[in-house]
Parts: structure tokens; C-alpha cells; sequence
């Protein structure tokens, strides 16, 4: 009879165990929900598709950025103290190693965000990141010509609002 009671409360504990993991999970699936990748595997292929017609030319493409971007608003030219070629392969080598990881963007959050605090120290403000952006386009279609569609600008406007958007948060909380 002992045993008989021993096994009966044993079982109750067990039903009771397993009831509230079966409610915990349900808990947790309520709140974990995956956010979609802000970029489709299409619109990735057509970032690394355009940087490679790039990058055999990426010193031209530096100089027409900062060309057009003194063009569009001449008092950023003051911010700029070193030489612009060497400024221009900075740039160009950081823009290769986020395309790079553009399928995992998380790998150079980091880095992004360090850059984005370090451009506080050289007088960049937040409104800046739309002239760079427009500059970065303008550059992009003159380069792409014809490979320079809908489609493709629509994904790199993704990918500059990311990379934009990663340096910002930080620096400009
Ligand atoms: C896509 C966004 C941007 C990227 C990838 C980028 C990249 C870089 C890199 C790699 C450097 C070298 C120094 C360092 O790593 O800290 C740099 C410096 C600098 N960037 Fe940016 N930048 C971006 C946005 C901007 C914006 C919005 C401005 C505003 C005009 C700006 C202005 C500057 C200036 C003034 C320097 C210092 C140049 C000097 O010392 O001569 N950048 N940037």
C-alpha cells in the first residue's frame, strides 16, 4: 500500500514537471520570433555581383564619391584633413570587407559601430549620412550603367541603410 502511494506521487510529480516545460516552451515561442533577414538571397547576389564590377576600378570610384559628395555639400570638405587617395582606399577596403560579410551582417556590427564613434571625433554629424548616401548612389549608377537597375539600387539602398544605420546607432544614441 506504502509503495502503491509512493508510485502515485511520483507519477503526479512527473505529469506536473513535463505540464510546465510544455508551458514554458509555449511561453517562449510567444516571444522568440525570428526577424527576417533584411536582405533577400537575391538582392545579396546583386551586391556581390556589382562589387565585383567595382572593385578593378575602385580608384576612380573613390574619386568621383568625394567629387560628388564636395559637389553636394562643399563644407564636409573641411572634415577632411588627410589626402583623399589615401582616405579613398580606407574606404574602399572597409566597403569590400562589409559586402564581404553582407550575409552576416552581425559578424561586423562591431566594427561598424567603433567607426561610426570614431566619426563623432572627426566633426560628422548624423544628417551627414544622407549626403555620404546620395553621393554613394549617384557613384554607384555612373559605374554600374545599364547593371544599375531598380532592382539592384533597391538593394543597395538596403545595404547603405544597414551599414548607415550601424554606425548611428552608437554614436548618436
Ligand atoms: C558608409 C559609411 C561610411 C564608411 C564606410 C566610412 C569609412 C571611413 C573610414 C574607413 C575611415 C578611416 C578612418 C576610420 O576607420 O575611422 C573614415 C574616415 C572619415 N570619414 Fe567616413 N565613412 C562613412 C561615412 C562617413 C560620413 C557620413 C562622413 C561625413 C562627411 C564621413 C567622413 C569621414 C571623415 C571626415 C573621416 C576622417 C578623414 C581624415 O582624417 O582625413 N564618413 N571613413
Amino acid at each position: 500500500m506504502m509503495y502503491a502511494v509512493f508510485f502515485v506521487v511520483i507519477l503526479l510529480a512527473i505529469l506536473l514537471l513535463l505540464e510546465n516545460k510544455k508551458n514554458q516552451e509555449r511561453y517562449a515561442q510567444q516571444y522568440i520570433e525570428e526577424e527576417p533577414y533584411p536582405l533577400t538571397e537575391e538582392q545579396i547576389k546583386y551586391i556581390h555581383n556589382s562589387w565585383r564590377r567595382i572593385m578593378p576600378i575602385k580608384e576612380k570610384f573613390a574619386e568621383l564619391f568625394y567629387q560628388r559628395l564636395f559637389e553636394l555639400d562643399p563644407k564636409v570638405k573641411t572634415l577632411f584633413r588627410g589626402k583623399l587617395d589615401f582616405q579613398g582606399k580606407k574606404i574602399m577596403t572597409t566597403l569590400n570587407v562589409v559586402v564581404n560579410s553582407i550575409d552576416n551582417i552581425k559578424a561586423v556590427e562591431a566594427m561598424l559601430q567603433a567607426m561610426g564613434n570614431r566619426h563623432i571625433i572627426y566633426g560628422v554629424q548624423a544628417a551627414h549620412y544622407e549626403t555620404v548616401g546620395a553621393a554613394l548612389f549617384w557613384v554607384l549608377e555612373q559605374s554600374l550603367g545599364d547593371y544599375f537597375t531598380d532592382e539592384v539600387e533597391d538593394a543597395w539602398v538596403t545595404t547603405y541603410n544597414i551599414i548607415a544605420s550601424t554606425m548611428k546607432e552608437t554614436a548618436y544614441p
